[in-house]
């Protein structure tokens, strides 16, 4: 993320906070993914309206039923993660027109035992990059059937599906192009307000609950 949160952690005290916390998951392991210096320059954008931080899942292990009822814990840190924020940005490269397997992966593990995912009713976004001109737009619409399927509200409009260019991007995330720059703030915009906009939703929710 950027350089204030490069090395945040998700902190799961946060998530009661007027703040929102937002957590990241960047479908790449690629040192050099250019998927997650998309991530750093929308934590840049987001700024001060959330906390930002990445969910790490290249360390989860491959999804096994066998180990549902003792997940490893790398797994249960990640659910951990996932379960405290407010919001989520879900960032994939496109492989072989579909999302990447860790990505896949992610969202199994989250979606078991039967009956305990931790997906429902998270408000997320949607957004990925490649160098190809149709920017990962096969990918995001598997995804996209996914997290409809998990029951998370996905922010529909705008679509990013960034056709990156290297040369408008530094490494932590600054965009020097003004059209690019202003596409991605419009879009993160919009993101704060849903994720806001279901914050209230679910606060609400939670109180008819407990009363
Ligand atoms: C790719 N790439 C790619 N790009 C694309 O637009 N459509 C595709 O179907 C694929 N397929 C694909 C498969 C595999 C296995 C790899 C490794 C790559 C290229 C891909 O967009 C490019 O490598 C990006 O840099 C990947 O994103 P990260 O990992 O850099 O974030």
């Amino acid at each position: 993320m950027n350089t204030a949160h490069t090395t945040d952690t998700i902190d799961t005290a946060d998530a009661t906070s007027s703040t929102p916390t937002i957590g990241v998951l960047v479908g790449s392991l690629s040192s050099t993914s250019i998927n997650r210096t998309l991530a750093r320059s929308l934590t840049g954008l987001i700024g001060e309206r959330a906390h930002v931080a990445e969910i790490e899942i290249g360390d989860l292990p491959l999804y096994n039923s066998d180990l549902d009822e003792t997940p490893p814990e790398a797994v249960r840190r990640f659910k951990r993660e996932v379960s405290s924020v407010d919001g989520l940005i879900v960032v994939t490269p496109e492989y072989n027109r579909t999302m990447s397997a860790v990505l896949k992966n992610a969202f199994e593990w989250g979606s078991r035992p039967y009956g305990e995912s931790i997906w429902a009713g998270i408000p997320a976004g949607l957004v990925g990059a490649s160098p190809g001109a149709i920017g990962t737009a096969t990918a995001q619409q598997h995804v996209r059937n996914v997290m409809s399927f998990l029951d998370m509200p996905t922010l529909a409009q705008p679509e990013v599906y960034l056709q990156f260019r290297p040369e408008v991007f530094t490494d932590d995330g600054r965009i020097s192009d003004a059209g690019t720059r202003g596409f991605l703030a419009g879009w993160a915009d919009r993101f704060v307000d849903h994720v806001r906009l279901h914050a209230d939703a679910r606060l609400v929710a939670a109180g008819s609950r407990a009363a």
